[in-house]
């Protein structure tokens, strides 16, 4: 293992989403999905961290950790918890926490949508309602017209692909559908909305006289690499990249629809990214036959392999992987905007965290512009489907008590945030036990 640096101004932070975190909410998607009882280890988001009433105590720790940057999301069931009401109580709770973090010198990404609807949306059909995209575009004004002069850096939406794959293919997230018909519609409304959203938000801030914003979507990409390297392999291999990413990508850079979801660009050519956001997790393996009845191929985990405690196999050349090559297609900066393990125990978080900082150093050195990156996440909570079990957090959080605290891998980062980079002391302090 060796030392290496990062340039001066590269930004560390941590990422989280609304519904992992605050708790108290009862108006959203998730917690009725609580409620009827999907997760698996029988928890619930409703507390979470707690984190609306200990906004600044969790500020401290982020200063601990030396954040210079954060992304954090809004609850939209909050801020309009009735269809075209929205509440200035909610409002003034973000501006507050805003503006406490500006205060702290830690500089903000805030998130519209992060997994969870208002019920009212949810039950008039979510994102298949006819109406959602304008219904997107109506609470994005609302929130940058009392944010936008705080706030210069937005992503829209996050994950769209998993967020549909999971809502409407496999069935296990709210609404619970499987009908792969309604990922392909609730792809194009996305789309439209991210474009919508993200000329809105630029119109307002030029209208007030600034100059600085940016916008974006959290990207998730996974590697798709077949198992034995046949042609039927690569070719489901293509169709994962294809249907599961690059739709998005397509439609969220460019405007341009890829079929079954659109053809052309029905709502203009353009680029409607400034920054290229990154979600970066694992790598999957394919293997299929040429049966054809399995059109996809089956997800598999490579044998062998060091592993996550959800079974997720560690890859960290996947993200100098995917960097490259969207940085080759796009040339936009690249911000990693998630990227992180769940490791209750803490055995393998630090040295995670220094192998996927050297890939991006190794892309840095190679002329590829990553500029930040944002650790999922600050601290354990509400994993989805998983629950309050699985833990992603630098900081350990007893939810029982909500005391949190720090984990070793979690004063690795601080350091490594501090410094810009891994020292020989660091790699002796954090990373002896954790092989070479
Ligand atoms: C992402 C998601 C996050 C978080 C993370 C870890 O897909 O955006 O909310 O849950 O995965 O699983």
């Amino acid at each position: 293992m060796q030392a290496f640096q990062l340039p001066k101004d590269f930004l560390f932070g941590t990422a989280t989403a609304a519904l992992q975190i605050e708790g108290g909410d009862r108006n959203n998607s998730w917690f009725r999905w609580c409620e009827q009882g999907h997760i698996k280890d029988g928890s619930h988001c409703i507390l979470a961290d707690d984190h609306w009433n200990r906004v600044a105590e969790d500020i401290d720790l982020m200063k601990k950790l030396n954040h210079q940057v954060y992304r954090m999301g809004l609850e939209w069931s909050r801020i309009e918890p009735r269809k075209g009401q929205f509440s200035t109580d909610a409002l003034a709770h973000y501006r507050k926490e805003i503006e406490l973090l500006v205060k702290n010198d830690i500089k903000p990404l805030v998130t519209l949508h992060h997994f969870s609807n208002p019920l009212w949306l949810e039950d008039q059909g979510g994102w298949l309602s006819e109406e959602v995209v304008g219904l997107f575009e109506r609470f994005t004004e609302v929130v940058v017209n009392h944010l936008g002069d705080l706030v210069s850096e937005w992503i829209t939406i996050n994950e769209p692909n998993v967020y549909l794959a999971m809502g409407y293919v496999t069935g296990e997230w709210p609404p619970g559908e499987k009908n792969i018909m309604h990922y392909f519609k609730g792809a194009k409304y996305m789309i439209f909305s991210h474009i919508k959203a993200y000329q809105k938000i630029h119109t307002i801030r030029q209208d007030r006289g600034f100059k600085d914003t940016l916008v974006g979507v959290a990207n998730h990409m996974r590697v798709f690499d077949p198992q034995h390297g046949t042609a039927r392999e690569k070719l489901s291999c293509y169709l994962y990249d294809l249907l599961f990413q690059d739709l998005f990508i397509a439609g969220m850079v460019a405007g341009r629809l890829i079929p079954p979801v659109g053809t052309g660009y029905p709502l203009g050519k353009g680029y409607y990214m400034d920054f290229f956001g990154l979600n970066y997790y694992t790598r999957d393996i394919i293997s299929a036959t040429w049966n054809p009845a399995a059109l996809f191929g089956k997800i598999e985990v490579k044998k062998g392999v060091p592993t996550n405690d959800l079974g997720w196999e560690i890859y960290p050349e996947g993200i100098y992987r995917i960097s490259k090559q969207y940085y080759e297609r796009f040339r936009v900066p690249i911000f990693i905007t998630e990227n992180g393990i769940c490791d209750k125990h803490d055995r393998l978080r630090a040295r995670y965290i220094y192998d996927h900082l050297y890939q991006i150093k190794r892309l840095i050195d190679e002329g590829v512009d990553v500029q930040r990156y944002y650790h999922w996440t600050l601290m354990d909570n509400f994993e989805w489907i998983e629950g309050l079990s699985g833990r992603f957090g630098l900081i350990e959080v007893d939810f029982d008590t909500q005391e949190r605290k720090i984990r070793k891998s979690g004063e690795f980062y601080a350091a490594m945030s501090k410094n810009k980079g891994v020292s020989r002391d660091m790699i002796k302090k954090y990373l002896a036990d954790s092989g070479t």
